[in-house]
C-alpha cells in the first residue's frame, strides 16, 4: 500500500501522514525534509543558492538515511528549500531515494506513506491512495506562527503570512513538478481537528477497501 499526501506548507500533511502510517503499520517519509536537508547543507557550506552546479553537487552528496534530527524548520531553510526545489536537477537527485523508499520500504514494512508536493504526480503516480491536504492561507499562517513561537523564534504573523504566500507561489508556479491536485481526494483541514482529518482519510480508505 502506498499513500501519497500532497499539499501546500503548513496544511497538516505531516500530521495526517504520521497517523496513517501508524494505523496501517507503514513506513513514513516526509519528503520536505530532503529538500530542507539540502538547504541546510547549502547554508552550512556557504554555497550560493543560485549557483546551480554547486547546489546539485550538494543534493547528490546528501545521504538521506543519515539526516540527523537537527532543526530544519528555520525561516532561512524555509526560503532556501523552496528556491532549490525549483531546480530540475536537484529534484532528479532526490527522486531515486523517494521512489526506492516507496517501493521497497525499510524495516520490512509492507508499504509507505509519503508526503510532499509531487508525490501523486511524479514520485508515486500509481499510489494506492492520493490525498491533497490543504487549508486557508490564514489558518496555515497562524499554525506556522504558533509553531515558531513555541520554538522560541522571533517573528510576526504578517512576516509568516508573507513567507508562506511566497513559498506557495514558488511551489505552484515552478516549471518542474509544481504543486497540483492531480486525481486526489481533497481534504481541507481549516477548522478541523487532526482527529477529524484522520477519520475522513480513514473513512475514504476503508470505504474503498470494502468495494
Ligand atoms: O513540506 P515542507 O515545507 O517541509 O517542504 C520544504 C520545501 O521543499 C517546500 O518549499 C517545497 C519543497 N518540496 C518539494 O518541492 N517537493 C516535495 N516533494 C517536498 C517538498
Amino acid at each position: 500500500m502506498i499513500i501519497a499526501i500532497d499539499g501546500p506548507a503548513a496544511a497538516g500533511k505531516g500530521t495526517l501522514a504520521r497517523r496513517l502510517a501508524l494505523h496501517f503499520d507503514l513506513a513514513f517519509l516526509d519528503t520536505g525534509r530532503l529538500y530542507r536537508a539540502v538547504a541546510h547543507e547549502i547554508i552550512r557550506l556557504e554555497v550560493d543558492p543560485n549557483d546551480i552546479k554547486k547546489v546539485v553537487l550538494v543534493a547528490s552528496s546528501l545521504e538521506p538515511d543519515k539526516i540527523e534530527v537537527i532543526d530544519l524548520y528555520t525561516e532561512k531553510i524555509d526560503e532556501i528549500a523552496s528556491i532549490i526545489a525549483a531546480v530540475p536537477a536537484v529534484r532528479k537527485e532526490l527522486l531515486v531515494y523517494q521512489r526506492n523508499f516507496a517501493y521497497s520500504p525499510p524495516n520490512d514494512k509492507t508499504g509507505a506513506v509519503l508526503d510532499g508536493r509531487d508525490i501523486a504526480s511524479v514520485v508515486c503516480p500509481d499510489a494506492s491512495y492520493k490525498f491533497f491536504v490543504t487549508a486557508d492561507l490564514d489558518v496555515r499562517s497562524r499554525r506556522r506562527y504558533k509553531e515558531l513561537q513555541e520554538n522560541g523564534r522571533k517573528s510576526t504573523y504578517a512576516a509568516v503570512l508573507a513567507d508562506i504566500q511566497q513559498r506557495d507561489e514558488r511551489d505552484r508556479t515552478r516549471k518542474v513538478s509544481p504543486l497540483k491536485t492531480v486525481d486526489a481526494i481533497v481534504i481541507d483541514t481549516s477548522g478541523k481537528s487532526p482527529d477529524a482529518v484522520f477519520l475522513r482519510a480513514l473513512e475514504y480508505i476503508e470505504g474503498d477497501q470494502l468495494n
